[in-house]
């Protein structure tokens, strides 16, 4: 989703640096992009639609604001990718976020000559305004910011200063000896300096050759509060991989182990869990039906009961939380504002809030009483996998510590691990798969208890790297719908682990095959797998309550392997972004 990168400094490289601070959020999904930096008296404006050049011409200059776009206020074209200016070009802007009363707001600027469809260019004409009327720069930007509702980060520069603030969206400071860096991600930042200034909602920075610091409210100067990142710049390369998605789907095995390293994390939130009156998951997309399955493995691991809701949802639901409630958040980038909005509500209820995030600094992570970092590793490419695993692992392991037998929870982890290197090792069969498969348009995957979550998040995969339709169903679900979609020849994925599971599913993949169905078997059922009625079975050793994270592998693969085949990138599937910073 959009990005901002910014820079002011001694440097005369600042639109070089800006460039490649772009190139490394990229992986946050975009379709436009920009860098603005001052020429004579005013800014010249670069704005490309697509994908960001392999090398650009670098001018020189010692502040250069850029950005990537994700449309939402606008198609997608140069004139509503960003930076904007003001009518005289004197002022540019850069913006995450959406401006929710733009339409009010624009009414006010009649005089204005506007050049984008966008709600962003509203906000540098009301800088504009304001600047005119002899305040500074960072007074007219206080001022316009508190008539924005919704939740921005705005970033302005007038080619002496840079001044950003924020509630909601991330925005980071970077110091180092040569000037200053902003940016959305502080990912982005790692590579120049570790010194990093994580802006507050409701704050403001003003970058030149110092740093201030202000409460956007009323100006009042801050002491801003840098520190020290012992992180590693995760500029995943691609290694001998092809694309990210197949490196990160290989790097599971490892990811797994990396889980059951450290255990006090998992024993800390199983006891926040045993004493709360009521716990919540919440998540979105991947992670969403990581917080599903730990409904269904808590229930049957450890006999306790815990709630479900997705993100974007649970506002609607959140009247029953008290200051005895415990809200565990799970997040790959921690940033999603559908999940962050809701626990920044939760916490001014006194509601004791647990992260599982993939990134450390990010603003779940800082928002919670207790923080587990999934240690998967950057993960690049949008659809998520690895960090999927190590969402996972951990809700295996909370369930089984919950029960008092974390042994036995680290035991099945390390045999999931050890069978997803076979599975990783025949994806030559699932790729032979994908090629009978590929030109279908609707696909059914079907599930029941623990892989019902799993077939969700088959289906998740398969549509967003191959765009072929895909629903997952608890197969109960089969005969009150979805089997009069079933025709001749359309794929239909069925889990069969060795659970309780077995005999119904089994039922269910017979009445799809009556009606014509391509049978695709994904378990381990005694003998299940020379059933005919399968057109194809991926044979997968049991693993207990963690049969899912192999079998989640096999669905990846397919995803991935279809994408290919029909030419697509995995990696970056149209219209999505990697974090999502928009409601
Ligand atoms: C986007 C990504 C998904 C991800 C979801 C939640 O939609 O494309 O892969 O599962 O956001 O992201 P989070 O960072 O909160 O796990």
């Amino acid at each position: 989703m959009c990005g901002i990168f910014g820079y002011i400094g001694k440097s005369k490289d600042a639109p070089k640096k800006v460039f490649n601070g772009l190139i490394d959020i990229e992986y946050r999904g975009y379709d436009s992009w920009g860098i603005a930096y001052p020429e004579k008296d005013s800014f010249k404006i670069v704005k490309k639609v697509g994908f960001l050049p392999k090398s650009f011409d670098f001018p020189s200059a010692n502040l250069a604001l850029g950005h990537t776009r994700w449309a939402t206020h606008g198609g997608v074209n140069e004139a509503n990718a960003h930076p904007h200016s003001d009518c005289s070009e004197k002022l540019v802007l850069i913006h995450n976020g959406i401006v929710e009363n733009y339409l009010e707001l624009k009414r006010k600027l009649k005089k204005h000559k506007f050049k984008s469809e966008t709600d962003s260019e509203v906000i540098v004409h009301l800088i504009e305004d304001e600047y005119k009327g002899k305040l500074s720069l960072k007074e007219a930007v206080a001022n316009v910011f508190k008539r924005l509702e919704g939740l921005n980060a705005v970033v302005v520069s007038d080619g002496l200063e840079i001044v950003a603030c924020k509630t909601g969206s991330p925005l980071v400071v970077g110091k180092n000896s040569d000037g200053f860096i902003i940016a959305s991600d502080p990912n982005a930042i790692l590579p120049q300096t570790n010194n990093l200034l994580f802006i507050e909602d409701g704050q403001m920075v003003s970058l030149s050759s110092s740093l201030e610091y202000y409460e956007i409210a009323d100006l009042k100067k801050l002491e801003p509060k840098f520190i020290e990142v012992a992180w590693e710049h995760s500029s995943a390369t691609l290694a001998q991989y092809p694309h990210f998605m197949l490196k990160e789907i290989f790097e599971q095995p490892q990811v797994l182990y990396n889980q059951i390293q450290d255990l006090e994390s998992i024993k800390k939130i199983a006891g926040q869990i045993n004493k709360a009156y009521g716990t919540y998951f919440i998540g979105c997309g991947t992670a969403g039906f990581a917080c599903l399955l730990g409904v269904y493995l808590f229930s049957k691991v450890a006999r306790k009961h815990v709630n479900f809701s997705i993100g974007s949802e649970f506002n609607y639901t959140e009247d029953f939380l008290t200051d005895k409630s415990l809200l565990i958040a799970i997040s790959q980038s921690g940033e999603t504002i559908d999940v962050v909005e809701p626990v920044n509500a939760a916490k001014r209820k006194g509601v004791q809030i647990v992260t599982i995030s993939n990134t450390l600094g990010s603003s779940l992570y800082r928002l919670a009483d207790t923080k587990m970092l999934l240690q998967a590793g950057p993960e690049k490419a949008v659809a998520s996998t690895k960090a999927f695993m190590a969402m996972v692992a951990n809700i295996i392991l909370l369930g089984f510590a919950l029960a008092d037998k974390l042994a036995q929870g680290v035991s099945i982890i390390e045999k999931s691990a050890k069978e997803i290197e076979k599975v990783l090792a025949k994806s030559e069969e699932i790729s032979k798969l994908a090629l009978i498969i590929k030109d279908s348009e609707h696909m059914y995957i079907l599930g029941r208890g623990l892989s019902y979550p799993l077939a969700l998040e088959s289906a998740l995969k398969i549509k967003e790297t191959s765009y072929i339709h895909a629903e997952g169903f608890a197969s109960g679900e089969l005969k009150h719908g979805a089997l009069a979609l079933i025709e001749k020849g359309t794929p239909v994925i069925v889990y069969v682990p060795d659970d309780e599971t077995k005999g119904a599913v089994m039922a269910n993949a017979m009445e799809v095959k009556a009606r014509g169905a391509f049978v695709i078997g994904v378990g381990f059922a005694d003998g299940v797998e020379e059933n005919p009625v399968f057109d194809f079975f991926f044979k997968v050793a049991d693993c207990g309550a963690s049969s899912i994270l192999p079998h989640v592998v096999f669905a990846q693969l397919l995803g991935y392997y279809l994408a290919v085949q029909k030419g697509l990138n995995p990696d970056k599937p149209r219209n999505l972004a990697k974090s999502v910073v928009v409601r």
